[in-house]
């Protein structure tokens, strides 16, 4: 899927984020529930709103399933396959909310890491989030 040069640039950014997964992860959560109010329908069960804590619990969740990928760019599917299964047939989360997950990644990604997220890391983070969905919505068939 990525050539060797962007799964260098792939991992390059990761670095940036390692270790930062919670308050990434909380950020990216929140935007997508600002941005995208409808994606709150499928987390009802942390209430109208979720708090901080909740945030940061679940964002650090998804941003470390996020590395799990970056570590493993080569056999995402292996990887991926029982978060896959959760989101397809248990969660029953909709394809159609995943390219919002992603653009709103980007975005916290732009907004903290600036000028080291230039034009090129973008396009790359865009084909291998791109990807990960893939992997993550193709068990619905
Ligand atoms: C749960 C990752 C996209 C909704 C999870 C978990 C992870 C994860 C690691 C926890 C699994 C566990 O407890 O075993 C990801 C990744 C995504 C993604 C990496 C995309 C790149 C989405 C999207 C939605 C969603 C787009 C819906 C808008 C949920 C829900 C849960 C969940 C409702 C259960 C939450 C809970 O148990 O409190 N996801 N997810 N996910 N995900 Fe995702």
């Amino acid at each position: 899927m990525l050539s060797a040069q962007e799964r260098a640039h792939v991992a390059q950014v990761w670095d940036l984020i390692a270790g930062h997964e919670a308050p990434f992860g909380a950020e990216l959560l929140l935007r997508l529930f600002t941005v995208y109010p409808s994606t709150k329908a499928y987390f009802k069960h942390l209430g109208d709103r979720p708090d901080e804590v909740q945030l940061l619990s679940h964002g650090q969740r998804v941003l470390e399933a996020v590395g799990v990928a970056v570590r493993h760019m080569d056999n995402l599917r292996a990887a991926l396959s029982p978060l896959a299964e959760l989101h397809a047939h248990v969660l029953r989360v909709d394809p159609t909310n995943f390219p919002l997950l992603t653009q709103c990644f980007q975005v916290v990604l732009a907004s903290h890491l600036q000028g080291e997220f230039t034009v090129e890391m973008q396009a790359v983070w865009d084909k291998f989030l791109t990807g990960l969905a893939v992997v993550l919505t193709e068990k619905y068939r």
